[in-house]
Order: structure tokens, then sequence, then C-alpha cells
């Protein structure tokens, strides 16, 4: 069994940096280079997107990896994973608005209610601004028990975001799938949890 020293968180938020930078060089040398073929913004949107949600499904791993092989320091990167996904989720949203919508903020607004996928990715994205705002840990004191109950409305941003994601493919189900499927393992890994926290809501309404 390996054991994990804060030594090793240090090393491990090291390489989620040199990853992140890593792959933001990737996008602009794309964008400059040609490399998102005849629809350059599309491919910003999906390179960004796809972004958005694997450090969403990476940050959700870290629960699962922390029980199962008991890496307790490990949950020390779960915040900085969680806001590197909102930045990306930040770049996606903003290329859109700059590049699909020239910043015409009353079209963004008429885009969400008449594209439902849209409406969906708008959600995850709300959330995951809010969990971003209230990651500091001076925050999350303040908020004692509330900001554990905000914080788990990233399970329903994952589940919004992978609807947005299905919803937005015009063709070839079988990349959406897979991430469905990897998905629905992370939330079906914490039914227990889920049940045993309506459990509690549904007992202390009762009382
Ligand atoms: C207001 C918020 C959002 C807007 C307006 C938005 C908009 C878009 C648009 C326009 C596309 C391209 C669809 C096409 O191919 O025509 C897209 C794709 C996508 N978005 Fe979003 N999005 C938002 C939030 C999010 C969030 C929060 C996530 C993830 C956490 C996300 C993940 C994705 C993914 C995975 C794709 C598909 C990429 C691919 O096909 O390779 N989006 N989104």
């Amino acid at each position: 069994m390996i054991k994990l020293t804060p030594a090793h968180v240090i090393v491990i938020k090291c390489l989620i940096h040199l990853a992140s930078i890593a792959f933001f060089i990737q996008l602009v040398w794309l964008t400059f280079n040609n490399g998102f073929g005849a629809d350059p913004v599309k491919g910003i949107e999906h390179f960004t997107g796809k972004a958005a949600l694997n450090t969403l499904l990476i940050t959700l791993c870290v629960t699962p990896l922390v029980r199962i092989f008991r890496l307790g320091l490990l949950v020390r990167v779960r915040r900085l994973l969680g806001l590197y996904s909102f930045t990306w989720a930040f770049i996606h949203l903003s290329a859109y608005v700059a590049f699909d919508l020239g910043f015409d903020w009353g079209l963004l607004a008429s885009e969400l209610t008449d594209r439902p996928y849209l409406l969906f990715g708008a959600i995850s994205w709300v959330i995951l601004f809010c969990l971003a705002v209230t990651s500091l840990q001076k925050i999350q004191r303040k908020m004692g028990k509330q900001w554990q109950r905000l914080h788990n409305l990233i399970y329903p941003a994952l589940v919004v975001a992978l609807f947005h994601y299905v919803w937005s493919v015009k063709s070839g189900l079988i990349e959406p799938g897979i991430y469905f499927a990897i998905g629905t393992g992370l939330l079906a890994y914490r039914w227990k949890s889920f049940k045993r926290m309506y459990t509690f809501r549904f007992k202390s309404r009762a009382l």
C-alpha cells in the first residue's frame, strides 16, 4: 500500500499545474496553426468542453481513490482539480460568447431558451462557478454545514454536463456513451452516501 506524504501531494499538485498548462499551450497552438481545420470555433468549443468535463470526472475520481487505496492526503488535490474544471468551463463559455455570438448577451439568453442542451451546459456552469467562488477555506469555515450541502451540487453538475454533451453530439454516440458510463460509475460508487443523505433529510423534515 502506498503511503502519501505532504511532499507527494505537492508533487501531484505541480503535475496537475504542468498538465493543465500543457493542454492550454496545445489549445493556443492548435488555434493559431490551423490545427482545428475548417471550423476553428467549433474546434475550440469542443476542446475546452471536453477539458472541462474530463477535469470534472477526474475531480470525482479522487474520493474513490482515497477510499480504495487509503490515500487520505489525496483529498487535498480535489479543490485544485475542481478549480481547473471551472477554468476550462469559463474558457469554453467565453469562446462561445465571443466567437459564436460576438458578445451579443441578448442572443445568449435566447439561445439558452431555444436550445435546451445549452441550458443544461449553463446549469452545470453556474454550479461550477458557485463551487469555485466558495472553494476558499475561509469561506468554507464561514459557511459551516451549508458548504457541504452546496458542494454536493457537484453531482447534479456532472449529470447535466453529461446530458449537455450527449445532446450536443450530432453523430457517433460511442464516445459520449463511454463518458456516460464513467459518470454513472462514479455516481453509483456514491450510492450509499446519497441514500444516507436523503434518509437523513427525510427524517429531519418529518421531526
Ligand atoms: C453556459 C454554459 C455553456 C455553453 C453556452 C456551452 C456551449 C457549448 C457549445 C456551443 C458546444 C458545441 C456544440 C456543437 O458541436 O455544436 C458545446 C459542447 C460541449 N460542451 Fe458546452 N457549454 C456550456 C457549458 C459546459 C460545461 C459546464 C461543460 C462541462 C463541464 C461543457 C462541456 C461540453 C462538452 C463535453 C461538449 C462537447 C465537446 C465535443 O463534442 O467534443 N459545456 N458546449
